[in-house]
């Protein structure tokens, strides 16, 4: 009983054995029969007919890009290849194999393509994982590897931020002319991106091919090879947080410039901080490009647009100031500038002069007024003095009231002339002297407020022209960019 239990559990072991090694024998008699009974050579070019072509069918599947170097001109992606071929020396029938249809065997024991990517930028030149080769047994060979490649990308920078870049993928074949290997595209669409996974900066357009058969006048051989390109544009997003707005705020900061009074004392310093914040963003955006003289970034006009309405408000706010603090101890107000300044400008903009009674009437009608002397000040100081003392402002025409007066106020009062008239006369004199004193003070502060005006105007104008320059700009270059949102 036992012997006939331990017999049949052999002859299970035994059978299940055999079936396995009956299955794994296919795969070893068909790799003995393809590899070594048929006189199979890897070096040789598996064309039936020595002058016909191999063809090779070829794609691409991107997966990611990676990076996009701006600064050094690259990108690094990740792809796989796809390459098909017919190879007549790799055929069997399937069942004479127990129904094994398909072989897969390392790339090193079979012949494959030297396809390479002619503008690559790597180290060492193919970046392909030699992964194995699928072989069916109708003679097709499918072999698929990964690989991240980087190749040259020449970055055009005209519309940064704004811009779209086209970068070329070059396939061909290293050594085989187009009368040995016959490379063709697997998909006239393009390269596969149906497992793109999207990417943070770049929106990714397309990725056409473009098969090119070239022939030299030298050779009778044609070359060919494919040309993928990937069509990518920036989001503009980031740029736009980032840099734009930033920028458009620090240069309407400018515009505070010509608001901020002069006698702040920080006009200067304001204009000298937003210059130099500029300059800051400046630098950010010069570190992403590609130190190229071939084209200026739309970003980098702009910002020299803006840096150069900076640096005059900077020349303007010092000539604002100059004005402001003028008196006319040192300089006199030449015809032109009240005529321009606060004639016409003033008009323009219209801007008037509030205030007292100097300073009601406006400068045009007080330049129209021909005698100056004979302005309102003098007529109301006069009145003032005339009331009083009831005289005139004039010595000459003085000493006759004055002595009227005395004698008046002697025959009311009955005092001793002589001393009287003398400490009134003396009171009288230094009276004069106020007054003259003020009424110079006036006339001084009347012309100083001339060029406080003038300063003014001329601050109110620069206003203006900023605001009228900052808008300009900025619209012209959001409206001359080929895309605003990607
Ligand atoms: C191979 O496949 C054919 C048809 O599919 C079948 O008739 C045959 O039995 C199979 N041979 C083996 C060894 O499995
Ligand atoms: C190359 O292959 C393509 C497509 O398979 C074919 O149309 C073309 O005639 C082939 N060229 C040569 C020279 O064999």
């Amino acid at each position: 009983m036992e012997a006939r239990l331990y017999f049949l559990s052999l002859l299970t072991f035994l059978l299940s054995l055999a079936k396995e090694s009956q299955q794994g024998q296919h795969e070893r008699r068909l790799l003995k029969h393809l590899f070594q009974d048929s006189g199979y050579n890897k070096y040789e070019r598996p064309a039936e007919d020595e002058s016909n072509p191999v063809d090779v069918k070829f794609g691409i599947i991107l997966q990611q890009i990676i990076d996009v170097d701006e600064r050094s001109e690259n990108i690094l992606s990740s792809m796989w290849l796809r390459m098909t071929w017919h190879a007549y020396n790799l055929k069997w029938n399937a069942e004479d194999f127990g129904n094994v249809s398909t072989l897969i065997v390392p790339r090193s024991l079979v012949w494959v393509p030297d396809i390479l990517m002619y503008n690559s930028a790597s180290e060492d030149f193919d970046e392909t994982y030699p992964t194995n080769v699928v072989l069916s047994s109708d003679g097709s060979n499918l072999w698929v590897p990964p690989g991240m490649f980087k190749s040259t990308c020449a970055i055009d920078i005209t519309w940064f931020p704004f811009d779209d870049q086209l970068c070329d993928l070059k396939f061909g074949s290293w050594t085989y002319v187009g009368g040995l290997l016959n490379l063709t595209e697997d998909s006239s669409e393009g390269g596969d991106l149906s497992s793109f996974i999207r990417n943070g900066e770049w929106m990714l357009i397309g990725l056409p091919v473009e098969r090119h058969v070239l022939q030299y006048d030298c050779c009778p051989e044609v070359y060919i090879d494919l040309t993928y390109t990937i069509h990518i544009r920036r989001r503009t997003l980031y740029y736009g947080f980032n840099i734009i707005i930033p920028c458009v705020l620090i240069s309407s900061l400018t515009l505070l410039l010509f608001i901020l009074p002069p006698d702040a004392g920080e006009k200067i310093s304001l204009g000298v901080t937003i210059l130099l914040s500029l300059m800051v963003f400046l630098l950010l955006v010069a570190e992403t490009m590609p130190p190229t003289s071939d084209a200026v970034p739309l970003i980098g006009i702009y910002f020299a647009c803006i840096m150069m309405m900076c640096s005059l408000s900077i020349v303007f706010t010092v000539v604002v100031l100059n004005f402001h603090y003028r008196s006319p101890d040192t300089h006199t107000m030449p015809r032109w500038v009240k005529r321009v300044l606060c004639g016409w400008l003033a008009w323009l903009l219209r801007m008037e002069r509030p205030g007292g009674s100097t300073t009601r009437r406006s400068l045009t009608q007080r330049a129209q007024v021909k005698d100056y002397k004979l302005g309102p000040l003098e007529e109301k100081s006069r009145s003032l003095m005339a009331n009083v003392l009831d005289m005139d402002d004039d010595p000459r025409m003085a000493n006759g009231s004055t002595t009227g007066f005395l004698m008046k106020m002697e025959e009311s009062m009955g005092m001793n002339s002589s001393s009287v008239r003398h400490d009134i006369t003396s009171i009288l004199r230094e009276l004069k002297k106020i007054t003259s004193r003020y009424r110079k003070e006036d006339e001084e502060s009347d012309v100083k407020n001339d060029w406080k005006f003038a300063a003014m105007v001329m601050d109110r104008l620069c206003l203006v022209v900023c605001c009228v320059f900052t808008l300009g700009s900025t619209v012209a270059i959001l409206a001359s960019a080929p895309h605003l949102l990607a």
